[in-house]
């Protein structure tokens, strides 16, 4: 199976992807980071874990905190988006039984992949402060992970904060720079480009059933949902963090192509802007896996099927 570490800011579609990780048995979680971004990162690691009690996995999969904010930037939370807890009120009266393990996200990434050469696949679904802080304390880190996967971008269409900037780029572009320089041999960026098309609608949470986890699906995603309504005309739930995990489990789920991106920190329009070099006008070497299609269907087979089993 898979080693996989996933690195999230948990909001109600990161716990979406823990969720589906888990669920689907697939791969082998070896640890949760968590990182500031939708919320707090006492939040996001709060939240983690009562995903994690809630799953009865608490005891297996550790999680672990990382960075409390951007590299440079000030806090930029989404409550808006994800509710004043995070999970658009979902478990809001759990009582939280799993707690994070001590140490801090970024080193335990350098100890895990170091200690696993080749074999640990980053998800990130977050901004990439934890991995950026990881490849600035031990750069040799880089060339023995096998690979990255990170949901962040957009390289085709609009941003989700600014005209142009995606979220997890927004919040933390000096991360995401290091992180697109850093030289990783595999780096993949799942982007709104594709995360936009795999949305959540409320037949596919029918099929879940009144179940434990059906009804933490509906209660999660019914604000989300109706904002997205009012905004987009859709009732339906993007599942952006959810997608960068199935693409590990299965990458057959996208088409990519190897392209040279780039990130923008120093405009005052276009900051945490993923600027993609299709023409090659840079004459740059390609530095990641640029997602630009996606079986949707083929994905929410996947994920139903994990969260139903
Ligand atoms: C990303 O931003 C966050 O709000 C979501 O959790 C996702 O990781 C989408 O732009
Ligand atoms: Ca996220």
């Amino acid at each position: 199976k898979k080693k996989v570490i996933l690195d999230v800011d948990t909001g109600i579609d990161d716990a979406l992807g823990v969720i589906l990780a888990i669920k689907s048995g697939q791969c082998e979680l070896i640890g949760i980071t968590t990182v500031n971004g939708n919320v707090s990162l006492g939040k996001a690691t709060e939240n983690t874990c009562k995903i994690l009690d809630f799953l009865q996995a608490g005891a297996t999969i550790p999680v672990i905190c990382g960075a409390s904010r951007p590299l440079l930037r000030p806090l930029f939370f989404e409550h808006r988006i994800h509710g004043e807890d995070g999970l658009g009120g979902a478990l809001r009266d759990a009582k939280v039984l799993t707690q994070p393990r001590d140490g801090f996200a970024p080193d335990f990434i350098c100890e895990q992949v170091l200690a696993r050469p080749g074999e640990v696949t980053l998800v990130m679904t977050g901004p990439l402060t934890n991995l950026a802080l990881a490849v600035k304390k031990c750069p040799e880190l880089v060339k023995h992970v096998k690979e990255v996967i990170f949901m962040g971008g957009v390289v085709n269409g609009h941003g989700n904060v600014t005209p142009v900037a995606e979220y997890n780029m927004y919040v933390d572009p000096e991360a995401a720079k290091v992180v697109f320089h850093a030289g990783f041999p595999q780096l993949t960026l799942v982007g709104l480009d594709v995360t936009r098309r795999v949305l959540l609608t409320e037949e596919h949470i029918d099929e879940l059933g009144d179940t434990p986890i059906g009804r933490y699906v509906r209660q999660s995603t019914s604000d989300y949902m109706d904002r997205s309504l009012e905004r987009n005309g859709v009732r339906a739930c993007a599942m952006h963090d959810p997608l960068a995990v199935a693409v590990a489990l299965d990458r057959s789920l996208v088409k990519t192509q190897r392209l040279y991106v780039d990130m923008e920190t120093r405009s005052e329009l276009c900051d945490g802007q993923t600027v993609c070099d299709f023409q090659n006008r840079l004459k740059k070497e390609p530095n990641m896996n640029v997602c630009l299609d996606v079986d949707t269907e083929a994905f929410f087979t996947l994920f139903l099927g994990a969260l139903k089993a």
